[in-house]
């Protein structure tokens, strides 16, 4: 049996959390390996929805759920989202939920930063959530991050402390704050600590125990490739690496744990935020997608914006991940055009592009090529096999198969869990 690497292969949003669950339930543990509470996952099982940002999906199955050193955590987001589902008759324990000790944490002043920082950036605003984020990974690499193992020796954080003060301090001056309160921001942790440090562990070596027990692993990205610090369209991404990679840096273990990688793609284009998108359609069409397929993100409400299917970027997200089998989701939106269009290259200045260009100028010029399939009438909603679906809506499946490079090996055909097409099982090697 192999591990699986869930990414998403567009700019986040794809459906991941519905496919996420799928898996999760024949997992026996799930770990997050970048990000924070960012993220948005909506699971719908049964009559109840979940929403998550920050806890990995296998929480709603009672699966054994870990966050990986690569996620930064804000601990009182943490026990808001753990409080929200617990009222929901979650159980989330020291048995079933683990954070990795050197874990570093997202601060009050990490989403201070962010705000600050995006109202001054004007044309250069790059839409975050707003969350702290980008602030929060800067520290960690600028080695003044408070982790979640210094909750257990905050009487000895002068060292740290005058580390990050020093850095932030100047920052806010600039911004004509007031430098960072100390002792509030000590008191602060102090509350919150016992919390978060009943969680507390080396998730390294938890994982390396089940793997080794023979556990099947799902490690459960956040974002998308097209968001990757380096391989998406930078600067409007988010601040960690969302390509499959990730998994093992983010969770430790190695390279050779992360098995296959899962690569979830919707039928059609969303993207939240500021940034390049070569098939936006700001028009009736792109409206119609959005409302079909209630396009307005998890986290912050936003609307996200639409367009047709591009191949070439997910074709190019495929190659970066090493993505084995995609799983197609939102299929159903398309459900009812009379046409529908598929980017299979880019025009700029003359040329022909069979790749995303990286500079932002060129990202932005780009204009795509379309090719033009008949849609469907029939509808794809709730199909579990392939004598559900139109016949037009499998050319549609194959003809996006073929120019991304990469096998379907899910088609997910609404929110619930089993409505969804198996064609490999990533679970089985
Ligand atoms: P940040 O991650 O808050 O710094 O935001 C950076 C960019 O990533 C913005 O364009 C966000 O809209 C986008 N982003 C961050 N998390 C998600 C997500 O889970 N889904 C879609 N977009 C996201």
């Amino acid at each position: 049996m192999a591990n699986v690497t869930v990414i998403g292969a567009q700019w986040g949003d794809e459906g991941k959390g519905k496919i996420v669950d799928w898996l999760a339930s024949r997992a026996d543990a799930v770990v997050r390996f970048q990000g924070g509470h960012n993220a948005g996952h909506t699971l719908v099982v049964g009559d109840v929805t979940y929403k998550l940002s920050l806890l990995p999906s296998g929480i709603v199955t009672g699966t054994l759920s870990l966050i990986g050193n690569g996620v930064v955590l804000d601990p009182w987001a943490l026990k808001a989202e753990i409080e929200k589902l617990t009222g929901q008759g979650v159980a989330i324990n020291a048995d079933n939920f683990g954070i990795a000790d050197n874990c570093p944490l997202i601060l009050p002043l990490h989403r201070d930063l962010d705000g600050l920082r995006e109202q001054a950036a004007g044309a250069g605003k790059i839409g975050t959530t707003g969350r702290g984020i980008g602030p929060a990974y800067e520290d960690k690499v600028g080695r003044r991050a408070i982790r979640v193992c210094d909750l257990a020796h905050l009487d000895a954080l002068d060292a740290q402390l005058d580390r990050l003060c020093a850095h932030h301090d100047a920052l806010r001056a600039g911004f004509g704050q007031p430098p960072v309160d100390r002792e509030a921001l000590l008191a602060e942790l102090r509350e919150i600590a016992p919390f978060v440090l009943q969680f507390a562990q080396p998730v390294w070596q938890r994982l390396n125990k089940v793997r080794k027990a023979g556990a099947r692993i799902l490690f459960e990205g956040a974002q998308g490739v097209l968001l990757d610090v380096d391989h998406g369209t930078y600067p409007f991404v988010t601040s960690s690496n969302t390509v499959s990679g990730t998994a093992a840096s983010g969770s430790g273990l190695g390279p050779n744990s992360t098995g296959f990688v899962l690569g979830i793609v919707k039928a059609y284009t969303t993207r939240v935020g500021s940034g390049p998108f070569p098939t936006e359609l700001e028009d009736e069409t792109g409206q119609r997608l959005g409302e079909r397929g209630h396009e307005f993100g998890t986290v912050t409400g936003r609307k996200r914006r639409c367009g047709w299917f591009d191949a070439v970027l997910v074709r190019q997200s495929c190659a970066i991940s090493g993505v084995t089998g995609i799983a197609l989701t939102k299929l159903d939106v398309l459900d009812g055009f009379e046409k529908v269009k598929i980017c299979t290259g880019y025009r700029l200045r003359g040329k022909v592009l069979d790749f995303f260009p990286a500079h932002a100028a060129d990202q932005a010029e780009v204009e795509p090529i379309y090719e033009e399939m008949d849609g469907w009438s029939g509808t794809t909603a709730g199909a579990r096999s392939w004598a559900d679906l139109p016949a037009q809506a499998i050319k549609y499946i194959q003809r996006v198969q073929e120019l991304i490079e990469t096998p379907v090996a899910l088609v997910s055909t609404s929110p619930e869990r089993e409505d969804t097409i198996l064609v490999r099982d990533p679970f089985v090697d």
